[in-house]
């Protein structure tokens, strides 16, 4: 059988079949959606997609365009084999279908037509998709479409060490499977946004998480560490003089020179050393058990005498393995508490320390529980301007500049944490990478985790960092260094 015998009978009933409505209105649906998505690839070419703002702008162009492409695409079939099911029904469908005269120039060229246009189809059906699923990984589609929802995670990203990291390489990472996952739950999130069924706040720890050994690890892995890094920490009192204090640490996070299993690092991620445990909390706060197995396969359970958990509750607990996540649970999510915020704008200069008591006045404004934000920032600043001009007038006329300055960042620290309408406050984020505001390190390292043969997970304050300055004035420490 030559081609075009085969082809042509193919043709005729198409041409026959295709006589309907609703395959005239998938090839119109098809048609115009394709001319709107190519007519803005070219706006895209000339003058940049970043000219677009509006925030559905990418949910029209990206997902509803597409979406009517191949619903007309799918229309056409539809209704060809629609009217076929309806003239067979009736027992009209043809025993022949009519002849298609293909020495007619007209004819041949509606064929060819139909070739070409399948096959430019299938060009945009291609680079819709790809578009699409590009669209879906970007940061503006998932930290500003959905403005309400993801308003406090964005924002405090946008201020983090990965605000150029985006959201997709730490919540989903690399590899087919993890992709289709992602886009199979983020159709599910589309909706719970559109019928407002979702939880304020958004609950963490993220349950389905990525493990974060396939995601932080394509950036960072252990063997490469920058050894034992200085933090500096600056404190400033609610008095008077908002008097400044200093801790130095010399934190022993491990590095590639010496010991893989050294440090913080080395202890608890290092190839080889796996550590597990057992929380019997939501957030993992508590932790009865916890195993370590180091790299030649010693293991070593630790039980805490303080946490009494019965045979039940460790069962039903979250059996997890130790990840990056479990103590940098807030890489770049980092909500801070007022009194850290309120130290960090003093120590760089944002917040003047010479305005009397400033400290313990925003620690105050801050504090209270405010309606939403617009109401909030009014009110801080009401507050502070009152203060001032009833107990210290001479600061107002003298230093009103540095007052207006730093009751501006107050209430500048108050939007990047508290976001009211997704009930997120102060402190509803735990982070997990210290010991003094959460449990932290010490929901192991407490001095109660015991193993049998009576070794315990350390606790003195030596053993992850060397405290080389607490709560001084001006240490010498930083001088000797070359710091300060
Ligand atoms: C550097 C890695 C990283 C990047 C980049 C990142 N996230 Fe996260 N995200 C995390 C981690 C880690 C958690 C907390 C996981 C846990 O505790 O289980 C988290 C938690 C969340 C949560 C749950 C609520 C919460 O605060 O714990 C949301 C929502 C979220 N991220 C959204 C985003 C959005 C939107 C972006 C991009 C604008 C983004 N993330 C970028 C690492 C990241
Ligand atoms: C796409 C690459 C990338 C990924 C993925 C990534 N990071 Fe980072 N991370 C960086 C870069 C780059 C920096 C340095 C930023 C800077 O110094 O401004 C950084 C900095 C950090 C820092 C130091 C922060 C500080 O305050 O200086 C920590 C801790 C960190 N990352 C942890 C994580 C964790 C945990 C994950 C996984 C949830 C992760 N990172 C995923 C690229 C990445
Ligand atoms: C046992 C807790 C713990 C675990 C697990 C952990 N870290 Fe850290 N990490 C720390 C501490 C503590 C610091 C020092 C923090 C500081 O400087 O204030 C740190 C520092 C860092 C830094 C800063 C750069 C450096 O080398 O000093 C990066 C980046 C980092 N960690 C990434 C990771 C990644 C990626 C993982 C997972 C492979 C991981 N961490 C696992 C506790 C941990
Ligand atoms: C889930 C439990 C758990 C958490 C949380 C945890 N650790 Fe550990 N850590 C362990 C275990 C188990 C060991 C190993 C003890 C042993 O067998 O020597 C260990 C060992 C260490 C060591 C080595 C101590 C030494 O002198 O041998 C350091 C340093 C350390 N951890 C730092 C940290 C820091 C810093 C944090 C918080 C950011 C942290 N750990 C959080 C379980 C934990
Ligand atoms: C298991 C590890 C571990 C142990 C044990 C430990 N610390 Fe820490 N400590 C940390 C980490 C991690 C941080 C957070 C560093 C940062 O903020 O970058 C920290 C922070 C601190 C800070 C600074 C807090 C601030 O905001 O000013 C002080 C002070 C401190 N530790 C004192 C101690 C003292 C005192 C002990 C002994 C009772 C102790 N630590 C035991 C891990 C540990």
């Amino acid at each position: 059988m030559s081609l075009s015998s085969r082809v042509v009978p193919w043709v005729r009933s198409a041409a026959f079949l295709s006589q309907n409505w609703v395959t005239l209105l998938g090839a119109v649906l098809t048609t115009t959606s394709a001319i709107s998505m190519i007519a803005f690839w070219v706006f895209e070419i000339v003058v940049g997609g970043g000219a677009l703002t509006y925030p559905y702008a990418g949910i029209i162009l990206f997902l509803a365009l597409p979406a009517v492409f191949v619903i007309g695409l799918l229309l056409i079939p539809i209704g060809a084999g629609w009217r076929h099911h309806r003239l067979w029904a009736r027992g009209e469908l043809p025993k022949k279908y009519p002849e298609l005269d293909f020495n007619d120039p007209g004819y041949r060229r509606a064929t060819a037509l139909v070739g070409y246009l399948t096959l430019i189809n299938i060009v945009i059906f291609t680079v819709a998709s790809y578009r699409g699923a590009q669209y879906t990984d970007s940061v503006r589609f998932c930290g500003n479409t959905c403005h309400t929802v993801m308003q406090p995670e964005y924002t405090a990203y946008l201020g983090s060490p990965h605000s150029r990291v985006e959201c997709v390489q730490c919540h989903i990472g690399p590899g087919a499977s993890w992709f289709v996952r992602s886009k199979v739950s983020g159709v599910k999130q589309v909706f719970a946004v559109l019928f407002h069924d979702y939880p304020e706040p958004i609950p963490s720890p993220v349950e389905s998480l990525r493990p974060a050994r396939a995601t932080c690890e394509q950036c960072h892995w252990p063997q490469r560490f920058l050894g034992n890094p200085i933090v500096v920490i600056d404190h400033y009192a609610p008095d008077q003089d908002n008097t400044s204090s200093t801790t130095v640490l010399m934190m022993k996070v491990g590095g590639p020179t010496g010991n893989q299993t050294e440090g913080i690092h080395g202890h608890h991620v290092s190839p080889g050393v796996e550590i597990t445990y057992t929380a019997t909390d939501a957030k993992r706060q508590v932790i009865p058990e916890v195993t370590r197995t180091d790299p030649s396969g010693k293991t070593t359970v630790y039980i805490s005498t303080d946490i009494k958990a019965t045979p039940a509750q460790l069962a039903a607990g979250e059996h997890r393995l130790m990840d990056c996540m479990d103590c940098h649970n807030r890489p770049t999510h980092t909500f801070q508490l007022p009194s850290q915020a309120l130290d960090q704008a003093m120590f760089r200069g944002l917040v003047s320390t010479n305005l009397p008591f400033f400290k313990k006045q925003a620690l105050a404004a801050l504090e209270v529980n405010y309606p939403d934000g617009q109401t909030a920032r009014r009110r801080i600043a009401e507050a502070l301007q009152n203060f001032y001009a009833a107990s210290y007038p001479n600061v107002v006329s003298s230093q009103r500049s540095q007052l207006d300055t730093a009751i501006g960042e107050v209430q500048a620290i108050y939007s990047r944490n508290v976001f009211p309408d997704m009930n997120v406050t102060w402190g509803t984020y735990i982070n997990d990478l210290g010991h003094m505001d959460w449990p932290g390190c010490f929901r192991c390292h407490d001095g109660s985790h015991v193993s049998k043969d009576g070794k315990t997970i350390p606790n003195d304050c030596d053993s992850c960092h060397h405290i080389l300055a607490m709560d001084e004035h001006n240490p010498k420490v930083l001088s000797d260094l070359g710091i300060q």
